[in-house]
This record gives structure tokens, C-alpha cells and sequence, in this order.
């Protein structure tokens, strides 16, 4: 990059360099011939007035030859039927050919003044010639110079051209690499710093650099690096998350079904004495596969709920005919578990899915049911707070430690995972509700005392402001 720069910072110089000497020759040039000719035209009017026609023409021309100092110059006397009546640089001018055709004789007889450029041939060089017509308009005084433009000072120029063009290639290359290097090292240093990337905690450090985008691209840079490294540690904590969630899923399947197994080689094995035996067996088999089916419906529902299959159907959910129908289905299971399942409602309403809704208040109110205590109490109530409304399930069960009461949420885990198995858990049940709560921009408290009981608090806002989720 830096050869590239300096490469092309000369190559704009260079042609910057011709663009400008060919202006200034052009504009010398026309300079030049501009003041040759007036000076020669003056030069010749001067001579129009001190000439004596009737004299010796010759001795005449001779003279303001010599006036002249310039061995080179030329002068002729012509009259104005084109013939030649005396030239400084022809002894016996009658042997000259008629100049009546001559374009600078020509034009000064039409309007008094000619001018031309030719090579003369007498010479082998270019002349300018300037011709008049006498003060008795009976002749054309014409005078002539050698005259190659600039050409006539090139050979004094070019030492001057030349130490110009070496100075100012020598000044630019220093420059064009200084330049060049301002561009490339800032850029080295990022590159190098960027290196550091590979480290844990990178510290970067950028100095101030001299141009304000240098800055910009090391913010931007670092902003970025450290964007991606951030999204590469979360893609690698969700995958670390979905494998243990995968071994744990079907650690979870293989238990229930090691036991059915089981029972089953027991009855083929006619194990099972009597009738009795059998029906205990059977129905062994019916609560594992039960389980089982349980689990792979939270499996199902919490893999729906992580793809953010967000396109769920939205509609009004009128909350207490909600909590009344979860409530009523789950009577018999209080009764099994002989806990007094009460609740208190106001009647609001949200949007949101109802199929969510009922995971979300089954699984709180299942759990406060299933983790009690004998005659034990469950109590819902819904309010309003604001835009929100507010679920609380409150039990007199065995309670949650401390040290459980983040955890509770986390998939699989359980307090009591003997207790869990028993009562048909999955682990998953407030992992779920979690998600909900979620996904309505809600949230979810715990309060908890062992062996006193437990009390969940869910908000809701009422309404949903993201439109994503509104169809
Ligand atoms: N109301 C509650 N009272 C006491 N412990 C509870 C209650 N709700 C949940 N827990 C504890 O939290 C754990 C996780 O609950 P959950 O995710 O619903 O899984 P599970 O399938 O085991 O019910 C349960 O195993 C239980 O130990
Ligand atoms: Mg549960």
C-alpha cells in the first residue's frame, strides 16, 4: 500500500509537472512573439521615416543592418509591383525573384501591416518577417529575425528545467513517503493491536492519530472485534446450554424407559405371581410412559418457545375464566393430594395466547399443588397494577432454600429430585413459565421460607407493544 501511494503521489506529480511546463512554454511563446513583432514592427516604421527613397537603396538597407547589431537580421526594400529594390543580405537585389506573393508582402499592401513565420531557405532557418507600407505607401519595408519561439531559449532553460524537476521530484518523494507512511503505520499498529483479540480479556490501547478517520477505523475496529468475540462467547455458551440440555433430555427419557424395560422382562419372565402383581406392574409401566410423554411435551414446548416461533395467534384472554378452568381441571389433583385449592379474581383481560396463558397458571398452580404438605392451602389471585396484571400463586408447601430459589428456573433442576420423580416432574415446568413471562415482556418473583411455603408473582402488561408478536 505504501509503494502504492508513493507510486502514484509521483505519478500525479510528474503530470502535474508536464501540464504546467507545456502551459508556460505555450503562454512564453505567444509572449514572446507578440514582443519580437512589435519590436520589429517598430523597428521598421523608424526606418519608414529615415529612409530616403530616391537615394542609394542599398547603401540604405546596409546601414540600418549595421544600426540593428544583429548580423541575422534582414532588410529589404520592395515596391509595389513585388519587385525587390534593395536587401541587406543580396548584393544585386535585380537577380531576387518578385515577392508579390510573398503572404506577410501580401497582407501589408491590402491593409499596411503583414506578418508571417517561414523557413527561409537562403538561411535553412525560421524566420519571422514583418512588412509595412512606407509613409508614401509606394514601398514595403520588410525586416526579418530568426525566430524559433521558445525553442531560441530552450537550450538556456534546461539546466534551469532540470534542476526544478530534480528539486521537486526529490522534495515530493520525501514527502509522498512521509505521507504514505502517516497512511500505512496507523493502519500496521491497528492490525497489530487487533492481534490481541486472541486473548481473554484484551486490553487495547490506539494512540492519537494525525488524521480524525485513523481514529475512526480503530474505534470502529475494536467495537467490532470486540462485538464479534462477545456474540462468539454467547453462540458458545447456547451451544454449551443446548448439549447439556440434550444429555440431560435423554438422560431423562432412558431412566422411564429402563424401567419399563423392566417390568416388561419381569412380566415375560412371568415374575408377577398373581393378578394383583401384574395390575402393579401395568400400571408402573402407564405412569413411566406418562412421564415420559410429559417430558417430550415440555421438550416441545420449550423448543418452541427458544426458536422464537413468535408468529403465535394473539387474541383477548379474558385472565379469571382462565385461572378458573386450570383450577377446576386441577381439583381432582388437589383432592389426591389433599391440598384446598382456593382463588380470588378480578375480572381483566390481556392479549397474549391462551395456550401460553394456560401452560403458564397450570404448571405454577400444579407445582403449588404437588410440592405441599397434607391439608395443605393454595391460593391464586389476580389484580391489576397499573398497565400490569399481577399473578400471585401462593402455597403452604414444603418451601424452596435459599440457595434454590435462582436455580429453580433453570431447566432440570430440581430441589428434590426423588420428590420430583414422584409427583410426575419433569424439571422443566418453571423453565417454561420463565420463557412466558418472557416473551410478554413480564416478570417473575419468588419468595419462599422452608417448610412454610411458597409465593410466585407474575406481571403482565396488558397490552403488547411489540408488533412482532401482534397478529
Ligand atoms: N411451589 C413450590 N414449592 C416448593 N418447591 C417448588 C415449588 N415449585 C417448584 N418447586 C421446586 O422447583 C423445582 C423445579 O420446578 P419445575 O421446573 O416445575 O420442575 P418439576 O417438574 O420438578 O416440577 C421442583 O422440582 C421443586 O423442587
Ligand atoms: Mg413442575
Amino acid at each position: 500500500m505504501k509503494k502504492a501511494i508513493f507510486q502514484r503521489f509521483i505519478l500525479i506529480l510528474s503530470l502535474a509537472l508536464i501540464l504546467s511546463g507545456s502551459i508556460f512554454s505555450v503562454v512564453i511563446s505567444n509572449i514572446l512573439f507578440d514582443k519580437t513583432e512589435s519590436d520589429m514592427l517598430y523597428s521598421v516604421r523608424i526606418a519608414d521615416h529615415g529612409l530616403n527613397y530616391n537615394g542609394d537603396m542599398k547603401a540604405q538597407v546596409d546601414s540600418l543592418k549595421k544600426i540593428e547589431g544583429n548580423e541575422a537580421t534582414r532588410f529589404t526594400i520592395i515596391d509595389l509591383s513585388g519587385k525587390v529594390i534593395a536587401d541587406s543580405d543580396v548584393a544585386d537585389s535585380s537577380t531576387m525573384q518578385n515577392h508579390k506573393n510573398r503572404e506577410e508582402v501580401k497582407e501589408a499592401m491590402n491593409v499596411g501591416i503583414g506578418y508571417a513565420i517561414r523557413r527561409s531557405e537562403t538561411l535553412k532557418e525560421s524566420m519571422l518577417y514583418v512588412a509595412s507600407l512606407s509613409t508614401n505607401k509606394q514601398y514595403i519595408i520588410r525586416m526579418a529575425v530568426p525566430f524559433s519561439g521558445v525553442g531560441e531559449y530552450a537550450w538556456s532553460l534546461i539546466p534551469a528545467i532540470l534542476i526544478s524537476i530534480v528539486v521537486t521530484l526529490a522534495i515530493s518523494m520525501i514527502l509522498a513517503n512521509r505521507f504514505a507512511r502517516s497512511v500505512t503505520k496507523p493502519l500496521k499498529e491497528i492490525a497489530e493491536e487487533m492481534l490481541k483479540l486472541k486473548e481473554e480479556n484484551p486490553d487495547f490501547h490506539f494512540r492519537d492519530y494525525q488524521y480524525e478517520e485513523m481514529n475512526v477505523i480503530a474505534e470502529t475496529t475494536m467495537q467490532m472485534s470486540i462485538a464479534v468475540k462477545e456474540s462468539m462467547r454467547r453462540i458458545d455458551f447456547e451451544r454449551m446450554i443446548r448439549q447439556e440440555f440434550f444429555s440431560n433430555a435423554s438422560h431423562e427419557l432412558k431412566t422411564p424407559l429402563t424401567s419399563v424395560r423392566g417390568y416388561v422382562e419381569l412380566l415375560e419372565n412371568d415374575m408377577a405371581t398373581d393378578e394383583r402383581m401384574k395390575k402393579d406392574f401395568l400400571s408402573r409401566i402407564k405412569k413411566e410412559t406418562d412421564n415420559m410423554t410429559n417430558l417430550i411435551n415440555d421438550i416441545l414446548m420449550i423448543s418452541r418457545l427458544e426458536t422464537k416461533e413468535a408468529q403465535v395467534l394473539l387474541s383477548e384472554v379474558r385472565i379469571c375464566p382462565l385461572v378458573k378452568e386450570v383450577c377446576n381441571s386441577l381439583q381432582p389433583l388437589a383432592k389426591e393430594y389433599q391440598v384446598t385449592l382456593s382463588m380470588n379474581c378480578r375480572p381483566l383481560s390481556m392479549t397474549a395466547n391462551i395456550g401460553q396463558l394456560r401452560a403458564l397458571f397450570s404448571n405454577l398452580i400444579t407445582n403449588a399443588i404437588k410440592y405441599n404438605k397434607p391439608d395443605g392451602k393454595v391460593n391464586v389471585t389476580v389484580t391489576s397494577e397499573g398497565k400490569e396484571i399481577v399473578v400471585v400463586v401462593e402455597d403452604t408447601g414444603v418451601g424452596i432454600p435459599e440457595d434454590s430459589k435462582q436455580r429453580v428456573f433453570e431447566r432440570f433442576y430440581r430441589v428434590d429430585k426423588g420428590r420430583s420423580k414422584k409427583v410426575g416432574g419433569t424439571g422443566l415446568g418453571l423453565s417454561i413459565v420463565k420463557h412466558i413471562v418472557g416473551f410478554y415482556n413480564g416478570s417473575i418473583e419468588l419468595e419462599s421460607k422452608v417448610m412454610e411455603g411458597s409465593k410466585f408473582t407474575v406481571r403482565l402488561p396488558m397490552k403488547q407493544t411489540d408488533p412482532e408478536k401482534i397478529s
